[in-house]
């Protein structure tokens, strides 16, 4: 993923690597202390916006958008789904990001202010019965939101272990109830280049941002839409205030900010398979050993930098290989 700068193949992998700066310091996002410093403007970042501080009561950088639902966060964690390595940093994930839309590089939390995250609607629609467009707030309140625990893996070779809040993408499907017709769905992000100058014309690139999976896909139960991270909503790099999580697939399946998700029954273009389709299939799924320009054999944790060997849908196989076994 190294839209403008290089081809993603001239990339040597020390640049996927986490920076030093990021590694050192441990930290714990206290969610009681989130919630009662909630209520602590901090200079200069508007009324609707909150910064996150660490144990030590230092600002964090990160910041989370101040929303009607604030109540809804932490949620009950679903013991199922358990990690095989240490969660990563808070901090660590939110300074470390991609979002193409407001910068190539990986600070984009000093990048996302413009981004207004309410009001915001999705809009689902296609070959279903229910076609309706949501109000995040009402989307969340209707959503028996829940946390888990899950690793995420770019194919940059980085990877985090975070926990994510949300609500089965099985859940939303059920309630549009799609035709026999529809074979897939496309998601799409927001087009906003006042926010994002990243899509500012001439950026040459297929904005706005669109990822799709299969129905078989969508409706596996690992496959989140997720409105939280750490136990409070979203922060804006991190994809606020919805976004996709399909953790046995490289990270850019995991489209952000979702503004329209599409019942089709042709498969969707996306983002990345446009630009470069040899390199970033439509399938997508974790394979240390599927052949790609750069290697996908090991994977680094960012914040410990902890060398791992890259697993088979990314560890997920239990859940999700039956769906490719078939013809
Ligand atoms: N979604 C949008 N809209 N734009 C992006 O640039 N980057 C993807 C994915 N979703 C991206 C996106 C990539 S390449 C990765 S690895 C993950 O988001 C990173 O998610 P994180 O920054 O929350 O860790």
């Amino acid at each position: 993923m190294y839209l403008k700068k290089k081809r993603p193949w001239e990339i040597p992998e020390s640049e996927a690597a986490p920076e030093e700066a990021y590694l050192g310091r441990r930290r714990f996002l206290r969610n009681v202390g989130y919630l009662s410093l909630g209520g602590v403007m901090l200079s200069g970042l508007g009324s609707n916006i909150f910064g996150l501080f660490d144990d030590k009561g230092k600002e964090t950088g990160i910041k989370v958008a101040r929303t009607p639902t604030p109540v809804l966060y932490p949620a009950q964690r679903n013991a199922k789904y358990t990690l095989d390595r240490p969660l990563t940093d808070e901090r660590v994930a939110g300074t470390y990001n991609n979002f193409y839309e407001f910068t190539s590089d990986k600070d984009v939390w000093k990048h996302v202010d413009k981004m207004e995250v309410r009001p915001w609607t999705i809009e689902v629609t296609g070959l279903v019965e229910k076609p309706r467009t949501y109000d995040i707030d009402e989307l969340v309140r209707l959503m028996p939101l829940e946390e888990r625990l899950y690793r995420l893996r770019c194919v940059e070779t980085w990877a985090i272990a975070v926990p994510w809040t949300g609500f089965p993408m099985r859940d939303l499907v059920a309630l549009a109830r799609p035709l026999s017709s529809a074979k897939y769905i496309r998601m799409t992000t927001f087009m906003k280049p006042l926010w994002a100058s990243g899509q500012k014309p001439g950026s040459g690139q297929p904005w706005p941002y669109t990822e799709g999976l299969t129905m078989e896909e969508a409706t596996n139960e690992l496959t989140l839409i997720a409105t939280g991270i750490y136990g409070h909503e979203l922060p804006k790099q991190h994809g606020a205030p919805i976004r996709l999580i399909v953790p046995w697939k490289y990270g850019f399946k995991s489209i952000k900010s979702i503004v329209r998700i599409e019942f089709t029954d042709k498969r969707p273009a996306t983002f990345w398979n446009t630009i470069s389709p040899e390199v970033y299939g439509f399938e997508s799924n974790i394979d240390p050993d599927a052949p790609h320009p750069w290697s996908q054999k090991m994977e680094t944790m960012l914040g410990t930098g902890e060398v791992r060997p890259t697993l088979l849908y990314n560890g997920y196989g239990e859940y999700v290989a039956g769906i490719y076994r078939k013809g």
